[in-house]
């Protein structure tokens, strides 16, 4: 751990004090190449921080895993920001990278569990790979050897490990935040692991059009909208409390919850047909104009509106702009009639985004604040992800659609992929200090927070 700390501090420190030439990042959104190039460079300057193998710059540690204090599923979550960088750019350089990662990390079942993770695993952090695995199957990303397992099928056994956790021992249904019950947050069933679920399901019934997954998103989100998790006006909460039967939420709104079931609505109108297709519509419309209120200033700027202005996001949630950024632009594309919708906000905020990227000596660090109009002294795995997925999904109207089974798909699936789906608790390794400290004291501020409830609550 001390070593991957050292390693990315020196990467990072080159970064900061390395270059020669002050310089920011430059963004024309007129110009394709003007985008392409500022997405690289924001990707570079991600990857800085990587330990698990950029050739030349460090040695090669375990792939796809990020140094402290980055947890496992935001490098899962970091690989999907590849896979769609090489859908949007064309550009090949980190595929093998990217490949490598999403293969080591797979787990004996091929399900996203690899035992040194699933201590303190939540539906959430496997979900986050999952969705990584269905943009690669979505975007032609290139096909795993005959030997590995597929994309498709990597998502299909994500999502068969968690149908089966489906609990119906309280609230009506859902899936709780945690998977093992010795983890804090085991009682809170939450909008993202539900979200991310719903996402999936939607995804996988777009991909394959096998009516199962699409019976599963249609449940989740019916679920999700009576407990009130899909609230008045469409805005999507935080997550309600299993031992009260979800009688009470928690009204944070996150920009990663309004993107994971805008997405996932996109995907059900594509998938429907007739009065289906209109409630998908009327849905979809319906939390786009909610998740405006992730928007502010003249010129509509993405924030985190619940700690951007406080100023008090955690390791986490300075990331959450990324996959908002990530499933606006996916949205834009699959319903067309929400492009002249999104893609003005994804223009003004990328173009907010890369002002705030004049940071360190090569002037190309990129900080949280896109409001500020230049470098917030902030920087990290988070900032540059954003920057990097808000200015690469302004290429959307030049990249061909999402592929699906039929119609131009190549990724191989199984339906029944996914191991024994009764979590085995052999699997586990032994919990260290390190780990308590880790996840599961963030875990317990974040359900004292959001369950604790507070006057800084948006709602
Ligand atoms: C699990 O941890 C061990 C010991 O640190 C390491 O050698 C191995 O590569 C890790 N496996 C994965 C999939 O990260
Ligand atoms: C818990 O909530 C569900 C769904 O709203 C309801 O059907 C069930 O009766 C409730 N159980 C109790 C014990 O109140
Ligand atoms: C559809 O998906 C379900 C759930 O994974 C699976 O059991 C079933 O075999 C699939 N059907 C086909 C035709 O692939």
């Amino acid at each position: 751990m001390r070593l991957w700390r050292w390693r990315s501090g020196a990467a990072v420190c080159a970064l900061l004090l390395g270059g020669q030439v002050s310089r920011a990042l430059e963004l024309d959104l007129n110009d394709a190449s003007s985008i392409k190039r500022a997405a690289k460079t924001a990707a570079e300057g991600m990857l800085a921080y990587y330990t698990g193998g950029v050739e030349g710059q460090v040695v090669s540690q375990m792939p796809g895993v990020l140094p402290g204090p980055y947890y496992w599923w935001e490098a899962g979550a970091m690989m999907g920001s590849l896979i769609e960088y090489h859908y949007y750019t064309g550009d090949t350089s980190f595929n093998s990278l990217v490949t490598e990662a999403m293969l080591f990390q797979t787990g004996p079942d091929a399900n996203y569990m690899p035992p040194n993770q699933t201590q303190s695993l939540g539906n959430d952090d496997q979900c986050f790979w999952a969705l990584s695995a269905m943009s690669a199957a979505e975007t032609r990303f290139p096909n795993p050897g005959p030997e590995e397992p597929q994309w498709l099928a990597l998502a299909q056994a994500v999502f068969n490990t968690q149908a089966h956790r489906w609990d119906m021992s309280s609230c009506g249904g859902g899936l709780k935040w945690q998977i093992f019950a010795f983890n804090l947050g085991y009682d809170y069933k939450n909008a993202i692991s539900n979200g991310c679920f719903f996402n999936l399901a939607a995804r996988l019934g777009a991909y394959t059009h096998n009516d199962t997954y699409l019976e599963w998103a249609n449940r989740v989100w019916d679920w999700e909208h009576a407990v009130g998790l899909i609230g008045e006006n469409y805005m999507v909460y935080d997550g309600t409390g299993d031992l009260e039967n979800c009688t009470s939420l928690s009204h944070i709104q996150w920009t990663y919850n309004a993107g994971i079931h805008i997405l996932g609505a996109a995907m059900m109108w594509r998938e429907t047909t007739g009065s289906q297709q209109a409630l998908w519509q009327t849905r979809l419309s319906a939390l786009l104009e909610s998740a405006k209120v992730f928007f502010t200033g003249d010129s509509p700027t993405m924030y985190e509106a619940a700690c951007e202005p406080p100023g008090n996001c955690n390791v986490d949630q300075l990331s959450f702009k990324a996959y908002f950024s990530r499933w606006l632009g996916a949205t834009a594309k699959i319903a067309p009639f929400t492009h002249d919708i999104i893609l003005p906000l994804l223009q003004s905020s990328a173009q907010a985004a890369a002002l705030s990227c004049t940071g360190g000596i090569q002037g190309t660090l990129c900080g949280m604040r896109w409001t500020a109009g230049t470098w917030d002294g902030t920087d990290g795995v988070g900032q540059q992800m954003c920057a990097l997925e808000v200015i690469q999904t302004n290429l959307l109207d030049s990249v061909p659609a999402r592929v699906s089974d039929g119609n131009g798909g190549i990724s191989q699936g199984n339906p029944s992929a996914g191991g024994d789906t009764n979590d085995n608790f052999v699997q586990l390794r032994p919990i260290t200090t390190a780990d308590r400290a880790g996840a599961g004291i963030l875990t317990a501020v974040a359900v004292i927070l959001t369950v604790g409830g507070g006057g800084w609550l948006l709602s």
